[in-house]
């Protein structure tokens, strides 16, 4: 495994791989979502580059990027074991040269929940991926779909830009107990982690609703708050249940909708989300 941190030598390493190469980029303290996304990756591509970059532009606020746990030396045996070709781990200078001023901004689709708790988040996240591609090159890409709406705004960026680049959305990793894998998950304590499971929970009430034939979109948002409420350590950002293809609220759901949560369970922000199918 070859393990670079400048461009230089990240365009060097990357003129040695076969073709397709594939991308996942990461921000590290890896788990196994992130796991599963690589074997995905090798599944699909001849070779897989990972990135692991601790992006400051997209935190919008200076102590959740603070508390964003990291272990680079765990993270590079993780994927040395995982038979990954190149690891990347530009430094801020790199993605971030002295007087940067160039930014991506994704329209709509980046407003609503997600866009909207967390201000200047997307600008960030689209802005390091467009370099991230724009540096390694990659014919595939592979993102948890745990970030609903950030592979929504990576679709969308890379169809607006005409990056030649297919975005795979990989399904969520779960926990035993249903709590999506998270690099956020080992800040809770005991009791938070036992709280935690308060997502799925209501995720799950909200499909069986629907799959007993519930097509209200007020209806599944209230049953997830009631089930929400009733843990004292949780408390709601946003409930959503919106159209998938362009993450409007529903009033009523005509095919497909996708239900998601941001939660704070203590000081730790979590969120999930299913697909209702057709
Ligand atoms: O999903 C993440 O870990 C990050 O948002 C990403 C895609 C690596 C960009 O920093």
């Amino acid at each position: 495994m070859i393990r670079v941190e400048s461009l230089n030598d990240l365009w060097q390493a990357r003129e040695s791989l076969d073709e397709p190469v594939a991308i996942v980029p990461t921000m590290g303290f890896l788990h196994e979502g992130h796991l599963s996304l690589v074997r995905a990756a090798k599944k699909r591509a001849t070779s897989v580059v990972v990135s692991i970059f601790v992006n400051p532009t997209q935190f919008n606020q200076e102590t959740d990027l603070e508390v964003y746990p990291r272990d680079v030396e765990r993270d590079l045996a993780l994927l040395e074991n995982e038979g990954v070709d190149l690891v990347w781990i530009p430094t801020n200078e790199v993605m971030y040269p002295p007087g940067f001023q160039t930014w991506v901004e994704v329209g709509e689709i980046a407003n609503p929940l997600e866009g909207e708790k967390r201000p200047g988040h997307f600008k960030g996240v689209a802005t390091v991926v467009s370099k991230l591609f724009t540096a390694v090159q990659p014919q595939i890409a592979f993102f948890g779909q745990k970030d609903a709406q950030q592979v929504a705004v990576i679709k969308q960026m890379t169809r607006d830009l005409n990056f030649p680049i297919e975005i795979v959305a990989v399904p969520i990793a779960r926990e035993n107990d249903g709590l999506a894998m998270s690099s956020r998950n080992v800040n809770l304590n005991p009791e938070e982690r036992d709280a935690s499971v308060v997502l799925y929970q209501a995720l799950q009430a909200a499909k069986i609703a629907y799959d007993g034939g519930e097509r209200n979109g007020d209806a599944l948002r209230l049953l997830m708050k009631e089930i929400i409420s009733a843990q004292p350590l949780a408390s709601i950002d946003y409930m959503s249940c919106a159209d998938p293809s362009n993450l409007q609220e529903l009033e009523v759901i005509a095919s497909e909708a996708l239900i998601s949560l941001a939660i704070y369970i203590g000081k730790t922000r979590l969120i999930d989300n299913l697909i209702l199918e057709k």
